[in-house]
């Protein structure tokens, strides 16, 4: 059958036919909240690259966490800023760090919430890379033992979701032997699976001040041009033990995003980047975008694509309106 028995507008008449047939829907419970954890009394700072984003106290990201579960999102992950950074980001693991203050603070105030924490040393060192440097290279294996140590003192304070974003090779197993050796076999892993060595992510960069002193994180990201590579990747990573795998970042790796989808059946969530964000805010301060409808857009895609899970900085805002929409 085709044209004129066949007519596909038929279907788009009205908002009820177009409820009806709608193969994809955007909720809260899918997005996980990206929240910043800095030293210091000040409650909340705008970070100037990430309009609408701050610098939270440890104090504060809790009471934002608790503002966001009640809006629906049922998880954050976290992201910290040392006191002080040096050669191997030692300070990451201190009991006493921002996030694993951060990480007990939003688990007495919101005990249901799922916190991920983003585990990873560039935040950290004083060079901005994601590990151990030696001889001008990030050193993979050297900079595994400091992982476990660092997912240990996470989940320690009560993380549920430990999130190696450093692209280390064997991250994974290693963090997931580290863990269950000291009985944390109930804490999770979302690896950071398919990373790709993306220039979205520089507003992020500018919010922890982590742009690489020398070179670039090609050594350890992945090439943009791959994507069977991607697949190798993932399947590395459960083969090590994730529980969910990540695609990043996500717009511009959607073909990735559904391929991973369709070859897996674990978790797979998307990473809606710094860059894709600030993007839409700077379009729309001009007036040239839509904000709002821009926002959904895209995060309906990448539910389209495949994705389960969307870490974006839109959290809140996106199911502050899905709420008002409902
Ligand atoms: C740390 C890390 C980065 C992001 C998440 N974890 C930056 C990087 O790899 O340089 C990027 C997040 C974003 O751009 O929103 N390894
Ligand atoms: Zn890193």
């Amino acid at each position: 059958m085709s044209f004129p028995e066949t007519r596909p507008r038929r279907l788009r008449r009205s908002s009820s036919l177009r409820r009806m047939v709608r193969e994809t829907t955007l909720s809260a419970n899918t997005f996980m909240a990206p929240l910043f954890v800095a030293p210091g009394n000040t409650p909340r700072l705008e970070i100037s690259s990430l309009p609408g984003q701050f610098h939270f106290s440890v104090a504060e990201v809790a009471r934002e966490a608790s503002e966001l579960f009640e809006l629906g999102v049922p998880s954050v992950i976290l992201f910290g800023l040392p006191e002080k950074k040096d050669e191997v980001g030692s300070e990451a693991w201190h009991n006493d760090g921002v996030v694993q203050r951060a990480i007990r603070g939003i688990k007495r105030t919101v005990p249901e919430m799922t916190v991920a924490v983003d585990t990873c040393f560039c935040e950290y060192t004083t060079h901005g890379h994601c590990g151990i440097v030696v001889d001008g290279r990030v050193d993979n294996d050297a900079t595994l033992e400091n992982l476990g140590r660092l997912a240990l003192s996470y989940a320690r304070a009560g993380a549920d979701l430990i999130a190696p974003s450093g692209m280390m090779d064997g991250a994974v197993g290693f963090i997931r032997e580290s863990l269950d050796e000291e009985d944390l076999d109930e804490v999770g892993i979302l690896a950071y699976a398919a990373k790709y060595a993306s220039a979205y992510y520089g507003p992020f960069r500018v919010a922890v001040d982590s742009t690489p002193a020398f070179g670039d994180r090609q050594g350890y990201q992945m090439d943009p041009a791959n994507l069977r590579e991607a697949v190798r990747e993932v399947a590395a990573d459960i083969e090590e033990g994730a529980d969910i795998v990540m695609v990043k970042p996500a717009l511009a790796y959607l073909d990735v995003v559904a391929e991973i989808r369709r070859e897996f059946d674990l978790p797979v969530a998307a990473y809606n980047v710094s860059g894709e964000y600030a993007m839409l805010k700077a379009g729309a301060e001009r007036g040239w975008l839509d904000h709002d409808r821009v926002m959904l857009e895209n995060l309906l895609a990448m539910r389209r694509a495949g994705a389960d899970i969307i870490l974006t900085y839109h959290a809140k805002e996106a199911a502050r309106l899905l709420a008002k929409r409902a």
